[in-house]
């Protein structure tokens, strides 16, 4: 693979893009996240959609290996207990509900070409000819070239005296599923953190109007739009309005399980100062696989449960050669998955220390599950992590114990096959912390008491 992402990098170097501009710029940037909790997913419908969006992103890494002529996939929007962002496209602006996934960088939406569409429409796509300011890239464009195309032909055929030759996009997933259109540039509307409305121009992202397959339209896709990509490529959200706010972002998962959900926020840029952050804040360096280099890896370097520390070789945690280990930080999905020989230790210390009865002969899907009804208030064993640049997470029971059924808790904790896969914390894990991805420093900030700042 690499061969695709050193081709963006060169790109990116050679024409120095500055492709936003920004009026009456704000400090950062602040949309607010909603949990949709879908009705229809069970624990067990939850660990087989995680399941398959772990292989799905796992497959992204390799399907790019080798060469420029088969498309990107991308890993996005398959599994469930999703955090979406709302955001207002298009002048005047429309609203769309938009699924924030730090595991891929295209960020697109559903579009319709309809000319005098029905008011009940809006919302439910982006009605591109209700908008004065849509324009497609041009297919000579330089950022055409950092899509994946229909056909491969395209950048080829394109020829750049003609007008309307617009940029052709098409994001493949494993499981058959599509999204193809027009990779467009639009002007977004945010309401700031001090209740300024901002608009950025010239906001490029992929128009949607042939959108198929389970991943983007079925019950895990949970009624969005699209996709809001906040991964490392130049293209992501992220990427794109770093370049105006600061190239670091922030987000606090809450507890979706409380009803009705608390906000939770994504914020592009700096919204405190460096000595509070220093003071609240733990770091550990954001690693890069270069066969990669989309995802936010972090470097584990050994976990510890009740405080004593799981025989557990560091091999476990690397990347190797083929690009495979090592550690996702993803908001999209729920539950974690760790290396095998490190989940079979995770699994052993707590059968070995869990004091609730171990619920035996019901198939839940999940690897150790116990029985809390009678248990007045429960005390489950401690889980650890230590990162790399001497930081520690210590989530919480609830971040990695998952109410299976009334009364059973379940390890919410996944076995991932060693050289076909990665570890991954998922968003159930990060719930509660402010993450801060701080992308100019490469450090991934996290702290227990930064939700309330904001
Ligand atoms: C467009 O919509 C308006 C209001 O919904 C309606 O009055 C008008 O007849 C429509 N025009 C066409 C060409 O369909
Ligand atoms: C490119 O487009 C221009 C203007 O539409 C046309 O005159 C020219 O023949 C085209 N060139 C090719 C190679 O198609
Ligand atoms: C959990 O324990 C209670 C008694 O404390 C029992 O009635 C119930 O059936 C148990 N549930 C499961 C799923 O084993």
């Amino acid at each position: 693979m690499g061969s695709t992402s050193r081709l963006s990098f060169t790109l990116f170097l050679f024409f120095g893009f500055s492709f936003i501009t920004c009026t009456n710029c704000i400090e950062y940037l602040k949309l607010a996240l909603v949990q949709k909790n879908n009705p229809l997913s069970s624990p067990a419908q939850l660990l087989s959609s995680d399941t398959h969006r772990v292989s799905t992103l796992f497959s992204a890494l390799h399907g790019r290996r080798g060469s420029l002529k088969s498309p990107l996939v991308s890993g996005a929007s398959t599994g469930s207990g999703q955090y979406f962002a709302d955001l207002r496209i298009g002048t005047p602006p429309q609203s769309l509900l938009l699924v924030a996934d730090t595991g891929s960088d295209l960020v697109w939406v559903k579009c319709s070409a309809c000319r005098n569409c029905s008011v009940h429409r809006l919302g439910s796509k982006f009605l591109v000819r209700h908008s004065r300011t849509f324009s497609p890239h041009h297919c000579y464009d330089s950022l055409c070239r950092l899509v994946p195309h229909p056909s491969h032909t395209q950048t080829r055929t394109c020829n750049h005296t003609k007008i309307h030759s617009p940029c052709l996009y098409s994001y493949s997933y494993v499981d058959g599923s599509t999204t193809s259109g027009l990779f467009s540039k639009e002007t977004t509307t945010f309401i700031s953190s001090s209740g300024r409305v901002t608009k950025i121009e010239s906001f490029s992202f992929g128009c949607g109007y042939r959108v198929s397959g389970p991943s983007v339209t079925g019950a895990s896709f949970n009624g969005a739009q699209g996709v809001l990509g906040l991964g490392r490529g130049t293209i992501s959200f992220s990427s794109q309005l770093g370049r105006v706010f600061g190239n670091r972002f922030s987000y606090c998962l809450l507890d979706y399980t409380i009803s009705p959900p608390p906000n939770s926020y994504l914020t592009i840029g700096t919204f405190q100062n460096d000595a509070v952050s220093r003071k609240l804040f733990s770091y550990t360096p954001l690693v890069i696989n270069p066969l990669s280099p989309l995802f936010y890896y972090i470097a584990v370097e050994g976990l510890f449960v009740e405080g004593e520390k799981l025989p557990i070789s560091p091999s476990v945690w690397a990347v190797d050669e083929n690009g495979n280990g090592g550690t996702v930080v993803d908001s999209g999905t729920t539950l974690t998955f760790l290396a095998e020989r490190a989940h079979r230790q995770v699994l052993a210390a707590f059968q070995r220390r869990v004091r609730l009865p171990q619920v035996e002969g019901v198939d839940l899907g999940f690897d150790l599950c116990v029985n809390v009804s009678g248990a007045g208030k429960v005390k489950l064993p401690t889980l650890s992590f230590s990162l790399a640049g001497k930081s520690v997470f210590s989530p919480p029971a609830r971040n990695y114990f998952i109410e299976a059924v009334e009364g059973v808790k379940c390890l919410a904790i996944q076995a991932v096959k060693e050289g076909s896969g990665f570890s991954l914390i998922g968003n159930l894990m990060q719930q509660g912390y402010l993450f801060e991805f701080d992308r100019d420093r490469s450090r991934l900030g996290f702290t227990r008491h930064g939700c309330a700042l904001r």
